[in-house]
């Protein structure tokens, strides 16, 4: 059950790129680097040396200014550093985030992937922007470059794909003092890939049982410790509500606990992410066109169970839990109803209104284990959990709501500005908590009054079941998948979410 092959790309670090002898080279140049026609700027005029003074004629002829994401491509006529050179523009000097290093990485490895593995397969990156020569934008340009290049391994082995998988492209970034970061970068990408193959994959093969065997397999390789609990265990534990949910399906839910105990740690927290390998709405079934992409409704446990493995290879000193709530929402006659009520573990009543609200049922129980087993300082949750969040945030940012502790929400919005994740802060008023009270349970599974605040009233709903421990809900509804946001890839899974949650274990690991 490993996820398929994908290594389109790697990437290498050198302190210089003289004598690269590539098959392309990419420049990246600011706007201020020129003024008139000219090249202004004395590093650009290096580099400029470098590739045979290419820049400058691109520049006279007004074909390359370093406009934001302006592109031009030549021969090079020194051919010793290399054949081709592209000049990618950074644009003007104000705006200067990782999203935007990010964004231009995608562009590389898009073009890296247009020109072919096979063809070009040695390419160096320099630069005299600023998005290149800081160590920590570098790193992200790195990091996008490896998402540029992702593409889900084709299922017809007479493919080109396959062609690309035997031949990966080298991408070199020459870089003075920069090998932390990228080793950083390379750890990033890696647990990227892994998070987006389980995204894409078809809901016909990624299965709750398939993360789970997946997981295990990377887990142990990994040497940390993973607990999966199947359909007769979790029956017998309580997990009545998860249970409920995935009833509907032949494929039984499963819950993933992955454990990083570094050496030395003060603080624990516990990830827990949404997993419905497929939300078809059940019997308040989906209209067809809302259906589709529902594949993308495991991203919370993909992110969750991908993230830890960086965690843990970049040893940061803090414990983490990482739980994946797999199930699949289906119709059959062991479907779940509008009408039943449901025993969570936590001892708590839920009463089923609509069963296209289920995120937040197998949630309540995946939560309430997180925090009773583990009593986490901190708890944060993913989950593609309510269409409301798409019709707020579109699919530029993620929305968080913070509860039990005064700092959690601006933690998150510390590791989002650090990574160029997107996040919006969202109200969490009590108010929003009393239209998801119950009458005949304890809580109902929708929001009372209809239309209003569908993703804060889901949240308020998910904090019933943290036992009062600091926890973000983190909606990812809009971000998961096509995402919109600056320096991300525009098709298929974005990936999004495993920057945000390693910079949170380090700045968690921070804490005294
Ligand atoms: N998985 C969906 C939410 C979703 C919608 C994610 C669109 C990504 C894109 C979730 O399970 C769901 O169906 N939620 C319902 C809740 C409603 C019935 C209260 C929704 O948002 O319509
Ligand atoms: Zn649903
Ligand atoms: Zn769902």
């Amino acid at each position: 059950m490993s996820l398929p092959k994908l290594k389109l790309v790697s990437l290498e670090f050198a302190s210089t790129w003289n004598d690269a002898q590539a098959d392309l080279c990419v420049v990246i140049a600011d706007e201020g680097d020129f003024s008139e026609g000219r090249v202004s700027s004395p590093a650009l005029a290096k580099l400029d040396a470098d590739v045979g003074l290419v820049i400058s004629e691109l520049a006279s002829l007004k074909d390359f200014e370093g406009k934001w994401l302006q592109a031009a491509a030549t021969l090079s006529p020194s051919k010793t550093l290399a054949k081709r050179v592209l000049c990618l523009g950074a644009g003007k000097k104000t705006d200067r985030s990782p999203a935007r290093a990010r964004q231009i990485g995608v562009r590389i490895g898009e073009e890296v992937a247009k020109m072919g593995a096979g063809k070009v397969s040695k390419v160096v990156v320099n630069g005299s922007s600023r998005l290149f020569t800081d160590v920590d934008l570098a790193a992200q340009m790195a990091v996008g470059v490896r998402m540029g290049t992702y593409k889900y391994p084709s299922l017809n082995p007479s493919d080109d794909a396959k062609k690309d998988l035997e031949t990966p492209a080298v991408v070199t970034f020459a870089h003075a003092s920069a090998s932390d970061a990228f080793r950083k970068a390379n750890i990033l990408s890696e647990s990227i890939d892994a998070c987006r193959l389980l995204q894409d994959g078809p809901p016909n093969i990624v299965t709750p049982k398939y993360v789970a065997e997946n997981m295990s397999e990377r887990a142990k390789a990994a040497g940390l410790k993973v607990e999966v609990f199947g359909a007769q265990k979790l029956r017998q534990m309580g997990f009545n509500a998860m249970m409920a949910v995935g009833g509907g399906s032949a494929n039984e839910p499963q819950l993933v606990v992955v454990e990083y105990v570094p050496e030395k740690y003060t603080k624990t927290i516990a990830f827990v992410g949404k997993g419905l390998t497929m939300d078809t709405g059940g019997y308040s079934l989906k209209p067809a066109a809302s259906m589709v992409g529902m594949k993308y409704d495991m991203s919370g446990s993909a992110i969750t169970l991908s993230s830890v493995l960086a965690i843990a290879e970049l040893k940061l000193p803090v414990r983490v839990i990482a739980i994946g709530a797999l199930a699949e929402n289906m119709i059959d006659a062991h479907a779940y109803r509008v009408g039943d009520i449901l025993k969570t573990l936590s001892g708590k009543t839920i009463e089923v209104l609509n069963t296209d609200a289920e995120g937040r049922i197998v949630l309540a129980d995946a939560l309430h284990y997180a925090a009773k087993t583990y009593a986490p300082d901190y708890m944060f949750e993913y989950s593609t959990l309510t269409g409301a969040m798409v019709i707020s945030l579109g699919h530029v940012a993620a929305g968080v709501f913070p509860f039990h502790h005064d700092g959690i929400g601006a933690l998150v919005q510390k590791a989002s500005d650090a990574t160029g994740e997107g996040v919006w802060l969202l109200p969490t008023f009590e108010e929003y908590g009393d239209d998801v009270k119950g009458t005949l349970a304890d809580l109902n599974n929708i929001q009372n009054t209809a239309g209003s605040a569908g993703s804060a009233t889901a949240a308020q709903f998910l904090k019933e079941f943290v036992d009062g421990k600091p926890f973000a809900h983190i909606d990812i509804a809009g971000v998961a998948d096509a995402n919109q946001a600056i320096g991300y890839p525009r098709k298929m899974s974005s990936g999004y979410g495993i920057q945000l949650s390693v910079e949170i274990a380090r700045l968690v690991a921070d804490e005294k």
